[in-house]
């Protein structure tokens, strides 16, 4: 089964249509505490659609195929590398990391990166951790006008209803590009400038260190602005360009919990809305739906109220997943079954399967086709064969069952001896007995049965039947058709 596989898919990473062939780094600035959070954690490791701010932004940025990301860090440095690295495990030797040791400003955090900047004629593309649904096509096309222009320095601008806290887009009578002013820094005029910085730029490598190493922190924040290098750059001469965009909310930050929740939401309304129109899921009430961009769901599959899908999870066609079930990266067939309250961890359901009300599987649960797990029935670590049904109150962890197998009512396997877990193989057509308990390792042959509340600690010989404690063979079924 193809569980975990990495965010990052993009099949042509390594061809990038640019018009002049120019070499492509970006940097994402994400050193900072993110104070308006409120919070103890890093901002950029905050979760938007189950994954962390950051891992939205490294995703668009190799989408790009650029020839490295630098991820600035600072703030719980190793947490957010550990958090890239977890997302992108197949993309260690183009993703680096470079230290900010204060959060100095944006400005000082470019320049931590300065020795990354190097070399003759590269674009930068400098990106914000906390700016995580640019889409990969705005910035390409972005940097294609950057680059075909031969321009030093492209900013993304956005207009917004509500521009308060961003830095303000000042230009000239003449319309040009003058200066970004911060909130903190801007006059009452200028705070009613509607149009932003988004905090997305172009530069030409080496023009931007130049400019850089003039900077000062000369500001109500005392920081070290990167906003200040298209100024310092056009007194020299160079013209600046303003690419505007049209969405103001592909191009947003988030700053505050409740931005992170609008950014959700919205995620969310947008998964769901597309799920509806293009692959023809129900849906009983969109708005009480979670289901991961990542997700992938089939025709005529019924999704209930409270459902959350998340990961990589994909669910086959006609399929009904009923009320507050958590489905995380697993893979569901056809016409399946999830009654309502099911927990379903990095698991797969073969075609025609059912689970629930109140099912747990994890580990690598997997049921073959037709199989049936019932009411609060745990499964971790388990195969279960085609038709085998386990219908109430069982743990089944580290067995094995075959086909057309039934495991009775308060079935446990007793797999841990308090230090090392032993596994349970249960063969086909075998009939566990109401209360069995199955003390692992143990094999159970093929057509055997069990009694009601026996404790099996050897062996099970194909067509016996067993019972008592211990267990013991009572009879032969040699005479019994197999069921
Ligand atoms: C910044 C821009 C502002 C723009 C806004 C858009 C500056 C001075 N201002 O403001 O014009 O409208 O983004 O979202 O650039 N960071 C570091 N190291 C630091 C400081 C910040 O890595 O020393 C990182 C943060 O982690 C964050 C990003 O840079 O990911 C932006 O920093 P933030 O403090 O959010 O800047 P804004 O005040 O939003
Ligand atoms: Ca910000």
């Amino acid at each position: 089964m193809n569980r975990i596989t990495p965010l990052h898919d993009n099949p042509n990473s390594n061809s990038r249509d640019v018009p002049n062939g120019r070499a492509m780094v970006v940097l994402i600035m994400a050193a900072g505490l993110g104070t308006r959070m409120k919070s103890n954690r890093a901002k950029v490791l905050h979760e938007l659609d189950g994954r962390p701010l950051i891992s939205h932004v490294c995703r668009t940025a190799l989408a790009l195929a650029p020839e490295k990301v630098y991820v600035i860090v600072g703030h719980q440095a190793e947490e957010v590398r550990a958090a890239v690295e977890n997302d992108f495990p197949s993309e260690r030797d183009r993703i680096e990391f470079v230290q900010q040791r204060e959060q100095r400003g944006t400005g000082d955090a470019v320049m931590a990166a300065k020795d990354a900047l190097r070399g003759e004629n590269r674009s930068v593309l400098v990106l914000s951790g906390d700016v995580p649904l640019v889409k990969a096509a705005t910035l390409t096309r972005m940097l294609k006008s950057h680059e075909s222009a031969n321009d030093v320095c492209t900013l993304l601008s956005v207009r917004l209803e509500n521009p308060f806290g961003y830095g303000r887009v000042v230009r000239n009578d003449a319309g040009d590009f003058e200066k970004i002013v911060e909130q903190k820094d801007a006059s009452d005029e200028e705070r009613k400038i509607r149009e932003i910085n988004a905090g997305i730029y172009c530069f030409d490598n080496a023009k931007l260190v130049n400019a850089l190493s003039r900077i000062k922190p000369n500001n109500s924040q005392g920081e070290y602005y990167l906003t200040d290098v298209p100024v310092i750059l056009k007194s020299e001469g160079a013209q600046i360009s303003v690419f505007q965009h049209s969405d103001a909310r592909e191009v947003s930050g988030v700053n505050t919990r409740a931005e992170l929740a609008e950014f959700e939401n919205l995620l969310r309304r947008n998964t769901v809305r597309r799920m509806m129109l293009e692959d023809g899921v129900t849906f009983i009430d969109p708005s009480h739906a979670y289901i991961s961009r990542d997700a992938k769901i089939g025709r005529d599959t019924v999704i209930h109220p409270d459902v959350h899908v998340q990961g990589n999870s994909v669910i086959g066609e006609g399929c009904e997943i009923q009320q507050g079930s958590r489905i995380v990266n697993s893979r569901i067939g056809n016409r399946v079954t999830v009654k309502d309250h099911c927990l379903i961890i990095d698991s797969e359901m073969a075609d025609d399967c059912a689970a629930g009300p109140f099912a747990h599987l994890r580990m690598n649960a997997q049921m073959e086709e037709r199989a049936v797990v019932g009411n609060f029935v745990e499964v971790k670590k388990s195969r279960i064969g085609r038709g085998t049904k386990s219908m109430h109150l069982t743990y089944l962890g580290d067995a094995t069952i075959g086909e057309e197998t039934n495991i009775g009512a308060g079935t446990v396997t007793c797999n841990y001896d308090g230090k090392n877990k032993h596994p349970t193989i249960i063969e086909d057509h075998v009939r566990i007995g109401s209360d069995t308990m199955l003390v692992a390792p143990v094999r159970v042959g093929s057509g055997a049965v069990t009694g009601a509340g026996s404790v099996v600690t050897e062996d099970v010989p194909p067509r016996t039947l067993v019972a008592g404690v211990p267990a013991k063979v009572k009879r032969k079924l040699d005479d019994e058709p197999e069921s």
